[in-house]
């Protein structure tokens, strides 16, 4: 019998990779889209994939409409990947992130329950939720401390799932996924807009990329990667929660010195305050500016995930590495500066 998944969240990052790989293992694949005035489902085109999939109508808001579709569709896998995902947002609009990061959360898993558990059910938890680490490496044991109210709301969406597993028996487990990036990454994360920047900067475009804290350091891996743990962790006998993460942690500021090596350019820094400024060592010219425009009220300063339960459980590990990323993300970005398009 062919396997039906939902996904939440297919306009996005994850759900265009999830999707190419549910498609590959022979899956139908439906694509829950929130209603918007444009067309959003670059990602989808961009991989080729948008036409062998079910675009179904549901934002997370709406319990009706969410029971509605899963009723309508009976799933056996739902992963859900809709938030509002931005860090920095979330402290403009924590109610709203609440309503769909945690709340939203919440809807899904009563639908769930409501049919009789008969979904499995994954959930796009973060290593947000670790914020002001209380251990490094970073465990499935480790406590959390979120720093922000993205990362406050997705810790309520993690104890959800993990609550419906042991009151209801559901198929419900959590991925707590360090950062992970691409070149269908959005415009607004610091890899991208790196990436991007460097690439506009290299075909001139562009003279300099703001950025704000410099020194936060991220375990950053590839979303190509990651994607695979998630349906991994619904293809296990007993649901459990698995930290997915490289294993490597660098610094924002080490990430644009290697997007510049892209480029053949190399940086060197001129002070260490609010006014640095990364310049070119050839040219002397200023290429990183910092703007505490960027900077956020209260900071994740350093993540580094330890996923040896995902190897030795699942079986799972991650292929590409750090360097390997940055150049895949550059280089696309080199050739989109040119033939377009640049954003999703
Ligand atoms: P993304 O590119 O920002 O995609 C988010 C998706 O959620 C988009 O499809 C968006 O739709 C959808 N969405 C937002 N609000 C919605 C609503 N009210 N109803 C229905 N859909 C809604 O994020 P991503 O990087 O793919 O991440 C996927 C998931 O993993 C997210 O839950 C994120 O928080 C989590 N996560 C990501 C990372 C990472 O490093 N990428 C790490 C850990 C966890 P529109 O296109 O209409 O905006
Ligand atoms: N976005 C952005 N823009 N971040 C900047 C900038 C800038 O100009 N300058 C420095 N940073 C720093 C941020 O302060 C943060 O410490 C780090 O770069 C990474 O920021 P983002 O790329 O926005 O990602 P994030 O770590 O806040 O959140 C991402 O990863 C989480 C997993 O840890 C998102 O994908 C979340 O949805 C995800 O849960």
């Amino acid at each position: 019998m062919v396997k039906k998944a939902l996904i939440t969240g297919i306009t996005g990052q994850d759900g265009a990779y999830l999707s190419n790989l549910l498609l590959n293992k022979g899956y139908e694949v439906y694509g829950a889209v929130r209603r918007t005035s444009s067309i959003n489902t670059g990602r989808l085109s961009e991989l080729g994939i948008l036409e062998n999939i079910n675009i179904v109508t549901m934002d997370l808001s709406e319990i009706t409409n969410i029971q509605r579709v899963i009723e309508q569709i009976e799933p056996d896998e739902i992963y859900n990947l809709a938030a509002q995902s931005f860090v920095q947002t979330s402290f403009d609009q924590p109610i709203y992130t609440s309503e769909i990061d945690a709340i939203g959360v919440s809807r899904i898993l009563e639908v769930i329950r409501n049919m009789g558990g008969k979904s499995k059910f994954y959930q796009a938890s973060t290593s947000e939720m670790f914020g002001k680490v209380q251990d490094s490496p970073q465990t499935e044991k480790t406590a959390f401390y979120p720093r922000s109210p993205y990362g406050v709301s997705k810790l309520y969406g993690h104890w959800m799932t993990v609550n419906y597993r042991e009151a209801w028996n559901i198929h419900a487990c959590s991925g707590i996924l360090f950062n992970h990036e691409s070149p269908l990454r959005g415009i607004e994360f610091v890899t991208r807009k790196i990436s991007l920047g460097v690439a506009e900067i290299a075909k001139d475009k562009k003279e300099n990329i703001s950025l704000g804290n410099l020194n936060a350091e991220r375990d950053w891996g590839f979303a190509g990667d990651y994607v695979e743990a998630m349906w991994l962790m619904l293809q296990q006998e007993a649901p459990k929660d698995f930290i997915i993460a490289t294993g490597e942690t660098h610094s924002v500021r080490n990430f644009a010195e290697k997007a510049f090596s892209v480029i053949d350019i190399d940086i060197e820094w001129d002070s260490n305050d609010d006014t640095e400024l990364g310049k070119c060592k050839k040219s002397g010219k200023a290429l990183i500016k910092v703007n505490k425009e960027y900077k956020r009220p209260a900071e994740t300063d350093h993540l580094l995930g330890d996923a040896t339960l995902a190897k030795n459980e699942i079986g799972w590990e991650p292929k590409i590495n750090f360097n390997s990323l940055v150049e895949m993300m550059v280089k696309k970005d080199l050739i989109r500066v040119e033939q377009g398009p640049i954003c999703f």
